[in-house]
């Protein structure tokens, strides 16, 4: 695939190709993750932690969602980028659902909006998908809820939320989701979701049987050190690695070796 579309992401999941999909913030990073290939590039609501340090995702704004947005849309040449529509920004109503993912839109450039929720938010959805803009929902653990579920636990693991968030799922497809992720449920429900509809179903912490695997970048590269889920995956140890680099600067200015001869005009 020479640029990545929705199109070309319900194609892999039809050929048994898996989806590779992390998450960018900024220019920088969304230039390396794209450089490396990854088909989706989600600007995701976890910037509220990462990039600002807040406990939850709840704080962040449109507006800060649409700067994090434009920065990775300058990047990437290649990846699919979705960007997640804030807490507080769709859940009213649907005009006011369909007025946030306009600006999303407009004021970034990205490809595709992501929404946490099933049923609740079904109109709003159905709003946004009327103006030709691409929806991927968000089942299961879903951190715009925290403070509904109260814990960042595994859901649906009693039959009654396994039930509804199948139902949801389906009901996505049926109104035109282009995909949904599945974060934090029962590896096989999440098999069992991703054989019942024909959109890519997209795990982090949902097991191998889905259509493709997201992680947050900062927690893959081990930027973030204090977040350590079974789920998570750490390919580097950047925190170390970082501190170390950035002790043994502050150690070559103290000592004056910093900057040497060549290092000057
Ligand atoms: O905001 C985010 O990073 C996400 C992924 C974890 C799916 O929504
Ligand atoms: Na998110």
């Amino acid at each position: 695939y020479k640029i990545i579309t929705t199109k070309s992401l319900i194609d892999m999941k039809a050929n048994g190709e898996k989806i590779s999909m992390l998450t960018a913030y900024d220019y920088t990073m969304a230039k390396i993750v794209d450089s490396a290939h990854v088909d989706v590039i989600l600007v995701g609501d976890s910037a509220s932690n990462v990039m600002a340090g807040h406990e939850t995702t709840l704080p962040i704004t449109l507006d800060q969602m649409i700067y994090h947005a434009s920065s990775v849309v300058r990047a990437v040449n290649r990846a699919l980028v979705v960007v997640d529509l804030p807490f507080g920004t769709y859940q009213s109503d649907p005009k006011t659902a369909l007025h946030s993912a306009i600006r999303i839109m407009k004021e970034s450039g990205a490809h595709a909006l992501k929404l946490e929720g099933g049923k609740e938010i079904k109109e709003g959805i159905k709003k946004i998908l009327g103006a030709g803009i691409p929806v991927m929902g968000h089942l299961g653990l879903t951190p715009q809820s925290i403070y509904k579920f109260g814990t960042y636990t595994v859901r649906a693991k009693e039959e009654q939320e396994a039930a509804q968030l199948i139902d949801d799922a389906k009901m996505l497809e049926k109104i035109g989701c282009f995909a949904i992720v599945l974060e934090k449920i029962p590896a096989k429900l999440a098999e069992q979701v991703a054989q019942s509809v024909s959109i890519p179903i997209i795990g982090i912490g949902a097991g191998g049987g889905v259509d493709g695997q997201v992680l947050v970048l900062h927690d893959m590269v081990g930027m973030t050190h204090e977040f350590s889920p079974r789920f998570l995956r750490r390919y580097m140890n950047l925190f170390e690695d970082m501190t170390q680099a950035i002790g043994k600067y502050v150690t070559d200015v103290k000592s004056k070796d910093f900057p040497n001869e060549k290092e000057q005009y």
